[in-house]
Order: structure tokens, then sequence, then C-alpha cells
């Protein structure tokens, strides 16, 4: 299933992929592109657009989806996912981004709290069977 989303998010405008190694072997991956609505018609995003609201919906009209950020759990708590999300908003080509994460006291809820992320609303379930929590970030870029 991961594939498939990875392979399928690759041929959207402005994807963006980064991923961190430790002495050649990957530790890390993060991965994202824009989003619109007119693109977003799977039964996924249109669950997402129905819970969000419309309001809520149009702030996140041409931004960046962040999709995945995973660390292996031997390399975690050394920064890298800190680094690896930094990496990809940096270059993500719009200043606001998102995404869904488990709505529960989790290590990426800390980090997203912790770098300026805040809570858009609720989505589709997540794996817990819960309604997603739906993060909203705008940075200025730097460059
Ligand atoms: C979320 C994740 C990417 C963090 O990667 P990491 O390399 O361990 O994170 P870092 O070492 O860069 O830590 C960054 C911040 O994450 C939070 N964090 C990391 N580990 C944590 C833990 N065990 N408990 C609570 N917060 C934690 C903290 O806010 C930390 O900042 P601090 O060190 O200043 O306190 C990693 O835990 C992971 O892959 N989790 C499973 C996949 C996942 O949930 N991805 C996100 C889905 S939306």
């Amino acid at each position: 299933m991961f594939a498939d989303l990875y392979r399928h998010a690759r041929t959207e405008a402005g994807a963006v992929m980064t991923i961190a190694t430790v002495a050649t072997a990957p530790v890390g991956f993060a991965y994202g592109h824009n989003w619109r609505w007119d693109r977003a018609t799977d039964p996924w995003s249109t669950e997402l657009r129905n819970r969000l609201g419309e309001q809520a919906a149009q702030r996140i009209e041409n931004s960046f989806a962040l999709e995945l950020l995973a660390v292996t759990p031997t390399a975690s708590g050394a920064g890298i996912g800190r680094q690896l999300l930094s990496s990809l908003l940096k270059a993500a080509m719009s200043s606001t981004a998102w995404l869904q994460t488990t709505d529960i006291d989790s290590p990426a809820r800390h980090l997203y709290l912790a770098t300026g992320w805040r809570t858009l609303g609720r989505g589709p379930d997540a794996p817990n069977g819960k309604p997603g929590l739906v993060m909203i970030n705008q940075t200025p870029h730097q460059d």
C-alpha cells in the first residue's frame, strides 16, 4: 500500500522527497507534493474535504501535502525526523503545508507541535479507527 501511494505521489506536481542516510544506509524518509482539490477526487480525499468543511479545505488549496515522514526505530531520537521535516518544507513550492496524523500522544504529534504545526480539523479515520488529526503549517520561505 505504501509503495502504491509513493508511486502515485511521484506523478503529482511539486513532488519532493528527502532521505536521511547514516554511512550510506537509509534511515529516514519523507515526501509530499502539491495539493489541489481538483486533483484530489479519490474517496479518501473526498472524505477529508467533507470532514474538514469547505472553509478549512480552502486553506490547503495549492499547499504542500506532507504524505509521509518516517525514521527507522534504531535511528530515532537523534534529530533525524526534525531535520527531514525541515528539509522537506524548505524544498516545497508552497509556504503552507498540511498533513494528517493519528490523534494520539505520539512522537510525531510532539514533533509537529514543536515545529509550529497547528490543528486544522479532523480527517478520515486513522488506523486506530478514530478521525485523523489534520494539521497545518505556515512558514515563510527561507532561502
Ligand atoms: C515521528 C518521527 C519521524 C520522529 O523522528 P525522530 O528522528 O525520532 O525525531 P527527532 O529525534 O528529530 O525528534 C524531534 C522531535 O520529535 C519528538 N519526539 C521524538 N521522539 C519522541 C518520543 N519518543 N516521545 C515524544 N516525543 C518525541 C520531540 O518533539 C522531538 O523534539 P525534541 O528532541 O526537541 O524533544 C519518528 O518517531 C517516526 O518515524 N515515527 C513513526 C512514523 C510516524 O509516526 N510518522 C509520522 C506520521 S504523520
